[in-house]
């Protein structure tokens, strides 16, 4: 079957284009380049011994991407096209609705005059705002602290929409914890422009001696050791996770909603310690200010993707550190 990834040369799209085609899908690529490039694509093939088709596209332009599905047979969508930092999305908002909304407007009116009725969106645990309580369960309320969550609420609002007016439409809406880690080939990972705003990005980065020293927000949270807790996801766990959401589209109707998280919640200090003896490095660190907006704790209850998807996060911590530092010991310079 042929599968579109809107996104597809990004950190998680990149993943997943890997693990569709070991699963024996046919992964094709619609991307601008706005926050990636062509290189990555080229590490999948080699990795894959398999060629992928890539059209350099804005997935907001109809007419560009109603070409595209003239040119292919899709069977399914995987929607990871989108813009992702949180604190440019409350300098920059207009263009993080637009960029954000619009493509995914575009997407649902071509697919519906293509007959493609299976889409995948990549949404996150930011829609659950400030958490009353964790686990996170998939029914809890819903709210935002920041113009990029909001696009993610707003689009998870639209697709449901859309499957409740078109008996035909599959929509799986995917709410990512927080994926680090990369391809243990060390060949493909996360490329991040200037200086990292996410932890784990920014610990290797420190480990490669590029930047001096980490800095902790926050030692003063309500958890065991005081910093922030996250439900960290090794990336090829969640690309797994794709695989088996695009089967469970094909077989129902209307929409559904999955945690992709491990359950587990590490804080800050035990990523670094982690870190530290996995890959027998120092990070040194100093506790600074919480970062604003940041919440305590954060991490899933995945049951319902375990049960209903048949998913499982495989991975560990271990794993996560180690294939972090591989792929940034591997590429100094991402893919540059
Ligand atoms: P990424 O930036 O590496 O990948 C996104 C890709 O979309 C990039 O290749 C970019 O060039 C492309 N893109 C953006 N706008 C486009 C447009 N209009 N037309 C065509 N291509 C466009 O990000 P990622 O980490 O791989 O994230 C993928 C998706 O998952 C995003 O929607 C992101 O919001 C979501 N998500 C990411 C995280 C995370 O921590 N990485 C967490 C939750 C959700
Ligand atoms: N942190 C530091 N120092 C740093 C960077 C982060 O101490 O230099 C801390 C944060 O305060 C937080 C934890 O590390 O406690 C994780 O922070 P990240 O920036 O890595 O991740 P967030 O949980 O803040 O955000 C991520 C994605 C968002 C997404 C959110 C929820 O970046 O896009 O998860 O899914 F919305």
């Amino acid at each position: 079957m042929k599968v579109l990834l809107t996104g597809g040369a990004g950190y998680i799209g990149s993943h997943t284009c890997v693990e569709l085609i070991n699963a024996g899908y046919s992964p094709v690529i619609a991307d601008n380049y706005d926050n990636s490039c062509p290189e990555a694509v080229k590490r999948v093939e080699e990795i894959t011994g398999v060629s992928v088709p890539v059209y350099e596209l804005d997935v907001a332009d109809f007419d560009a991407v109603d070409k595209m599905f003239s040119e292919n047979d899709f069977g399914a969508v995987i929607h990871f096209a989108g813009l992702k930092a949180v604190g440019e999305s409350c300098e920059i908002p207009i263009r993080y609705y637009r960029n954000n909304i619009d493509t995914t407007l575009t997407l649902l009116e071509v697919m519906k005059k293509h007959g493609v009725n299976n889409i995948v969106f990549s949404s996150s645990a930011t829609v659950y705002g400030v958490p009353e309580k964790v686990p996170l369960v998939e029914g809890m309320p819903t709210g935002c602290t920041n113009p990029y969550g909001w696009t993610k609420l707003m689009n998870e609002q639209i697709l449901s929409d859309a499957s409740n007016a078109d008996s035909e439409l599959s929509v799986v809406l995917l709410r990512y914890f927080n994926p680090i880690g990369a391809h243990e080939s060390g060949r493909i990972g996360e490329d991040p422009n200037g200086i990292p705003n996410n932890l784990m990005p920014y610990i290797t980065q420190v480990a490669a001696g590029k930047l001096e020293r980490l800095g902790v927000f926050g030692n003063d949270y309500p958890t065991p050791d005081g910093t922030g807790v996250r439900d960290y996801i090794h990336v090829v766990d969640l690309a797994k996770a794709h695989v088996k959401a695009i089967a469970y589209a094909d077989s129902h109707k209307g929409t559904e909603i999955f945690n992709i998280g491990t359950g587990k919640g590490y804080s800050v200090l035990d990523i670094v310690n982690a870190f530290m003896k996995v890959n027998n490095l120092d990070i040194p660190y100093d506790i600074k200010p919480r970062r604003a907006g940041d919440i305590a704790e954060c991490y899933a209850n995945p049951e319902k993707a375990n049960k209903v998807l048949g998913w499982k996060a495989e991975k560990n911590l271990e794993d996560m550190c180690r294939d972090s530092w591989n792929w940034q010991k591997n590429n100094k310079n991402g893919y540059k």
